[in-house]
């Protein structure tokens, strides 16, 4: 078969519950840092949100939203927790369908996973269990509250349907609470919520059962979950017990998984790449500035080695959780989704041609050229993301962009090129 023939699968639809997608690229998540501070859509997040649309990105998965305030990860998130947010999410809706995109909504809750001061209520988890990368100890969450939690998830997700989304997203994978719930290691708890992997599951299907009350059938529900916790020497969930989840969750009417890796105690697994512009971004240009002292100056005096340190054990490499995705493909009849430093058509393809996922999604490569999907089709070559994670480091401070200034030359030569093909030099 020549290379044209395999790439011919990426254009292959798939289909998720009710929806079908005319492509196998999809755009994964990526917290956007647009909205204002209590959580509406502004101008320049559904501006971000064009640019895919326009290039044929058959799906696209927001950023997180939180379902209730005090489960919101950085500042400038948005929300779904209230029915005056719905004209603006909206509008992220109607910019998708005008271009032919299909959206879903993620939906989250930071639980432990939360940063700036700014955002720390009280922050809770499933149990008081400390998180060594932010240095966050919450309390447990109690009965009542995990109850208005489901109870807060639903709502948001009928929120997102009303509002023209196609379809929601769990998020329950990359240490967020709900990652918290499955995993024996934070989930420390003696009452039906922990314990025995069905009690750690139980919140999951609450979810679950909760959302699809409201949403009905036929509205896909999709879950990014854990290929693997990442957590050695701790208690963490193992592939064999994350597919026996998804499995739980496929006979419970979920439609679609994606596949990902890691809490972020685990380091850097779930954005393997190169890690030297990343410390200094996080701490000169990013959340880092608001690191409480201590922390700031050791980042300063060891960056050096926890660069060089990230880049031996977290090294970028194409459909990096593959590994995870087939075992997950053999067990399931639902759509698996594999992400994880996608790039090239051809690795693209030969994920999805040999039957370790149906579908690939991506973040960073996507942040570098939004116009991925159209220069896949087209058969040309757009702007090459450098896996730098700066776009990250950026995350809670400013807008998501990528940021390495050859990415950002080259880009922009591409977008006046496309500007000039679609409405003339006269433009
Ligand atoms: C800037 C940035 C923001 C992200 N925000 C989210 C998010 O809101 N929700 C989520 O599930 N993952 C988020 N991620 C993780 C990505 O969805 C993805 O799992 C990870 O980057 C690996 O994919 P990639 O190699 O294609 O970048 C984010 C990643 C980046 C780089």
């Amino acid at each position: 078969m020549t290379e044209t023939a395999k790439r011919s699968v990426l254009f292959d639809p798939l289909t998720i519950g009710g929806m079908t997608i005319p492509s196998r690229i999809i755009k994964t998540a990526t917290t956007e840092t647009m909205s204002t501070e209590d959580g509406f859509v502004t101008d320049e997040l559904v501006a971000f949100y064009e640019l895919y649309a326009e290039a044929g990105t058959p799906l696209i998965i927001t950023g997180n939203f939180y379902t209730q305030r005090s489960g919101r990860v950085y500042n400038r998130m948005p929300g779904a927790d209230h029915d005056d947010k719905i004209p603006g999410m909206k509008r992220m809706a109607d910019i998708a369908h005008r271009h032919g995109s299909k959206i879903c909504a993620q939906l989250s809750h930071a639980g432990r996973q939360v940063f700036q001061p700014a955002t720390l209520d009280d922050p809770v988890s499933a149990s008081a269990v400390s998180d060594k990368f932010s240095g966050i100890k919450p309390r447990e969450m109690r009965i009542d509250e995990i109850r208005s939690f489901v109870e807060g998830f639903a709502r948001a997700a009928e929120r997102c349907q009303r509002a023209g989304f196609d379809a929601i997203q769990i998020h329950a994978s990359q240490g967020y609470l709900l990652s918290q719930f499955l995993t024996p290691y934070t989930n420390r708890r003696q009452d039906a919520y922990g314990g025995s992997a069905e009690n750690r599951l139980r919140i999951l299907l609450d979810i679950l059962k909760a959302v699809r009350e409201r949403v009905g059938e036929g509205f896909p529900i999709l879950i990014k979950l854990n290929g693997d916790d990442a957590l050695p020497l701790r208690k963490g969930l193992k592939t064999p017990d994350l597919v026996e989840i998804a499995r739980v969750l496929e006979d419970h009417g979920l439609d679609a998984v994606e596949i990902s890796v890691g809490h972020y105690e685990s380091g850097f697994p779930t954005i393997r790449g190169n890690f030297n512009r990343f410390f200094d971004t996080l701490l000169n240009e990013g959340i880092g500035q608001e690191y409480p002292r201590g922390k700031q100056r050791s980042m300063r005096l060891s960056k050096g080695i926890l660069a060089a340190l990230s880049n031996r054990l977290w090294p970028h490499s194409e459909g990096f959780n593959l590994g995870y995705a087939e075992q997950f493909k053999r067990a399931l009849k639902i759509p698996v989704i594999c992400v994880g430093g996608f790039t090239g058509p051809d690795a693209m393809a030969e994920a999805i041609n040999t039957g370790q996922c149906d579908a690939v999604s991506i973040a960073r490569a996507m942040i570098a050229d939004p116009y991925l999907v159209r220069h896949i089709r087209r058969q040309e070559i757009g702007p090459q993301c450098r896996f730098c994670n700066a776009c990250l480091a950026h995350v809670g401070a400013r807008a998501v962009d990528c940021s390495h200034p050859e990415v950002v030359t080259e880009r922009a030569a591409m977008l006046e090129r496309e500007r000039k093909r679609c409405f003339g030099n006269a433009a």
